[in-house]
């Protein structure tokens, strides 16, 4: 499957993912800037901090109590939108899925 990033800048980017892989895994892999994932996906660091696309938002899998306590802590403000892209995990349903990078991850 594929997720397309937007940053804030316009820059858009487009990356394949592993089905099973998730979106932070895919970003730091690529190499692509704006998702950092200090602490590899064990939800302690909040800088892989993403806004999904609100028709995205229900197709998502669920949010474990220790996201939604970090997402206290991204650097950026979250908002109804904000997940911690280490949590998202990318299946067949989500081929096509659009996040927007905030300004700042740290
Ligand atoms: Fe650290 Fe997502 S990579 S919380």
């Amino acid at each position: 499957p594929k997720v397309t990033l937007h940053y804030p800048n316009g820059e858009v980017r487009t990356l394949s993912v592993d089905n099973g892989q998730s979106v932070m895994k895919a970003a730091t892999a690529n190499m692509v800037p704006g998702i950092i994932g200090e602490c590899g996906g064990e939800l302690t660091c909040a800088t892989c901090h993403v806004f999904v696309e609100p028709e995205w938002l229900d197709r998502l899998p669920g949010q474990e109590q220790e996201e939604v306590d970090m997402l206290d802590l991204t650097s950026e403000e979250p908002t109804e939108c904000s997940r911690l892209s280490c949590q998202i995990v990318m299946s067949p349903d989500l081929d096509g899925l659009v996040v927007r990078l905030p300004k700042t991850q740290r």
